[in-house]
Parts: structure tokens; C-alpha cells; sequence
């Protein structure tokens, strides 16, 4: 089923060099770059963001991490990209994450995890809405 996820690049991922690793990845998967932007996110868009972990101890560094520097946010198409694009992603732990997938392959500490990736339909289309405008997903056009 074609479906859409949002992926962000933390800041980390930012400074460390890895946008053109990390998109790069996505791209030769075969997932569609739709959307894409670079911004440095305010503490309130980081907060509803992470609300659903508004409880959890570590929030506040969480949101500290998040609103720390450049953010770029990703919208990519595909078919089961949400699943697909975890799978890209590796396990929230990088010390769970498999070789092969981003975290597994370039960091190892949980709260400098580098990516955020939609954990299923819900948060995908909340993300997604939250983060873009209808106006900036865009559509491919092909030359016939
Ligand atoms: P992300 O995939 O963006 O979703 C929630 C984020 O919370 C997660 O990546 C981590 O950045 C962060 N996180 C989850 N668990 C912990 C933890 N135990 N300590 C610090 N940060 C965490």
C-alpha cells in the first residue's frame, strides 16, 4: 500500500554530517523524497511533537535535544514505507539497533539517537500535518 512517513534528522545527524547518509538511504530503498525542509524547531513544536511522552523522566532533555539546532524534516512515499522506514531506521536503543540500519551503524546512545521516524499510521499522518503544509508535500510530475 503506498503510504507516507515522517522521517526528521536531529540535530545531531545535522552536525555530524550524515543529511546526504541518512536521505541517501532512503532514496536507494526506493522510497519517494516528497517533502523536505530544514528549520530549527521551538520548544513548542518540539513539546507537541514528544506529547505523548510529556510523563516520561527524561522529557525535558528530550525537547532540550530536539530544539538544540537544525532539524530537517523528511516526508517520504512508498509502499510500507511507515514499517519499511523503521526498519531504515533501526531500534530506538542504537544499542539494539542492528547493524545496517542508521542507528545501528552510527551512534549509540539513546537520547543522541539522529533520526525520528513515525512508529505507525497514526502518528505518521499527525506528524506529517503537524510538521507540513498540504501546499509544501509535493507531487512528482513526469515527462512523457
Ligand atoms: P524517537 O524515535 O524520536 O522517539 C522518542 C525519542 O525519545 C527517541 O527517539 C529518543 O530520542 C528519546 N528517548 C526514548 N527513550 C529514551 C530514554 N530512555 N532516555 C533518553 N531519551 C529517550
Amino acid at each position: 500500500k503506498q503510504e507516507r512517513t515522517f522521517i526528521a534528522i536531529k540535530p545531531d545527524g545535522v552536525q555530524r554530517g550524515l543529511v546526504s547518509e541518512i536521505i541517501g538511504r532512503f532514496e536507494k530503498k526506493g522510497y519517494k523524497l516528497v517533502g523536505m525542509k530544514m528549520i530549527n524547531p521551538t520548544k513548542a513544536q518540539a513539546e507537541e511533537h514528544y506529547a505523548d511522552l510529556s510523563s516520561k523522566p527524561f522529557f525535558n532533555g528530550l525537547v532540550k535535544y530536539f530544539t538544540s539546532g537544525a532539524v530537517v524534516c523528511l516526508v517520504f512515499e512508498g509502499k510500507g514505507v511507515i514499517k519499511g522506514g523503521r526498519v531504515l531506521v533501526g531500534a530506538t536503543n542504537p544499542s539494539d539497533a542492528n547493524p545496517g540500519s542508521i542507528r545501528g551503524d552510527f551512534c549509540v546512545d539513546i537520547s543522541r539517537n539522529l533520526i525520528h521516524g513515525s512508529d505507525g499510521p497514526e502518528s505518521a499522518k499527525a506528524e506529517i500535518s503537524m510538521w507540513f503544509k498540504d501546499s509544501e508535500i509535493t507531487q512528482w510530475n513526469f515527462i512523457t
